[in-house]
């Protein structure tokens, strides 16, 4: 039915075209549609490229934010980063940190004066089962840009006898990366990566073991996690993003872009 509607279609181009050529007024409402197999004939085979292509679904921009969140968390999943965040050196991180005001958090931890003591009773932090959850796609409301949210998921298990032997702790957190499509010197249209933060608010770091540690302890020490960890793990998590924007499908960027470009919705508001 499909390809009958499509050779209508294309018969009706063809008459219309045709009447252009020869000067004549179009024939509305009269001839068209065209009755198949008469009058003109059938453009099939001889190289005139169909005006509908009974292939492609009705509206391939649906297809598209799916392709691309797809893509994303493809990307980051070849491009190790379930193994980088397992090795994140938090441990030193925090260590370093908080012993002098030289350590990545130096300037965070060093005012946390009272956390000192518990972080020399910390013996040991081993991240484990990291997970990359469903990837997010929101687009801005002028339609310029895509905000993907990467959802990451991780077990942080604590070695720390003053609180309780072995804490075992949930922690998730939202990396935001804003997209955007850019024009470089020779005209090819490039996604790039804007700001990539970790969403304010988005870090939730839960107890998981039985063991209940006394509750001052355990609130310094995700009173710590909470200050070293969400830039930690941004600055693992953002990098990669820039290098799979650079890798992805040409056509799919350049579909992708061209949307932004014009401010286009594609991403289907859930
Ligand atoms: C991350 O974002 C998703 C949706 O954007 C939200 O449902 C989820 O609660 C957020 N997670 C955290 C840890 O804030």
């Amino acid at each position: 039915m499909f390809l009958v509607g499509s050779l209508v279609v294309l018969c009706g181009l063809l008459a219309q075209s045709t009447a252009q050529l020869a000067g004549l007024p179009l024939p509305l409402g009269q001839g068209l549609p065209l009755p198949l197999g008469q009058g003109l004939p059938l453009p099939l085979g001889q190289g005139l490229p169909l005006a509908v292509s009974p292939a492609l679904p009705s509206n391939p921009t649906d297809l598209l934010a799916g392709n691309f969140a797809n893509a994303l968390s493809g990307g980051l999943l070849s491009g190790g980063l379930l193994g980088i965040l397992e090795n994140i050196p938090l441990l030193d991180v925090i260590k370093s940190g908080g012993g002098s005001s030289n350590g990545l958090v130096g300037g965070l931890l060093g005012k946390l004066t009272s956390s000192v003591p518990l972080l020399n009773n910390i013996l040991d932090i081993k991240i484990t089962d990291p997970r990359l959850l469903e990837l997010g796609l929101v687009q801005s409301p002028d339609g310029h840009r895509l905000y993907a949210t990467i959802p990451l998921s991780l077990k942080l298990q604590v070695n720390m006898p003053v609180v309780g032997s072995f804490l075992q702790l949930a922690v998730k957190l939202n990396i935001t990366a804003e997209i955007v499509a850019m024009k470089d010197n020779q005209g090819r249209i490039h996604l790039v990566l804007g700001d990539c933060t970790h969403s304010p608010g988005s870090l939730q770091i839960t107890l998981l073991n039985g063991v209940t540690p006394v509750q001052s302890s355990l609130d310094s020490l995700t009173g710590i996690l909470t200050k070293v960890l969400p830039e930690l793990i941004q600055g693992k998590v953002c990098p990669l993003i820039n290098g799979i924007l650079s890798g992805l499908d040409v056509t799919l960027v350049h579909n992708i872009a061209e949307l932004l470009i014009h401010g286009i919705q594609f991403v289907i508001k859930v």
